[in-house]
């Protein structure tokens, strides 16, 4: 049976009526249209579709929608825009750290977690913090150089990131985003 659960994404308060064991993952990109979050295994397991669930790094497949009733989610387009990256986010572009760019938004999410907790990190920490994500391309030293270079960034004096709620969500507090027919369940298309 469906139920209506009230959560806050991006720093906005989301209504969702859909079935309450609805992969989170699936809420996101399926009825919220935030593609951010990558569909990869569905199993927990490579880190693809990583959001920020209340300060902490989480994996949306495996969290069901009832998991995140009430809690702050935040997904990579929580973060900037492409006019106004957050410094983690330019710092990957600076370190051009990405060849297919699938595992993108698990490391960026990860080491976002990561800095929120530990601004100064070794890059034996970034390396733990990271290594349960996988990237399939080999990017692994450009991605650790894009994160130690994050924290150089938001470090350094006069920076200052506020992060920006997402201007793409379309849907009111008070709105079904499920829509009358019941929006699509299905694993979001890669
Ligand atoms: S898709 Fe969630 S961990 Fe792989
Ligand atoms: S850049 Fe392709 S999976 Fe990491």
């Amino acid at each position: 049976m469906e139920k209506t659960i009230a959560l806050r994404v991006n720093g906005r308060a989301v209504s969702v009526t859909a079935m309450a064991d609805t992969p989170l993952l699936y809420i996101l990109r399926n009825d919220l249209a935030l593609n951010g979050p990558k569909y990869g295994c569905g199993l927990g397991e490579c880190g693809a579709c990583t959001v920020i669930l209340d300060g902490v790094a989480a994996r949306s497949c495996v969290i069901p929608l009832a998991g995140a009733e009430g809690r702050e989610v935040v997904t990579l387009e929580g973060l900037g825009s492409s006019a106004a990256p957050h410094p983690v986010q330019q710092a990957f572009i600076d370190e051009q750290a990405a060849q297919c760019g699938y595992c993108m938004n698990g490391m960026i999410m990860t080491a976002k977690a990561l800095l929120d907790r530990n601004p100064t990190p070794t890059m034996d920490e970034v390396r733990r913090a990271l290594s349960g994500n996988l990237c399939r391309c080999g990017t692994h030293v450009e991605i650790l150089r894009a994160v130690m270079r994050a924290a150089r960034l938001l470090s350094s004096p006069g920076a200052h990131h506020d992060d920006q709620p997402n201007a793409r969500i379309a849907v009111p507090a008070d709105a079904d985003p499920c829509g009358a027919d019941g929006g699509d369940r299905r694993p979001a298309d890669r």
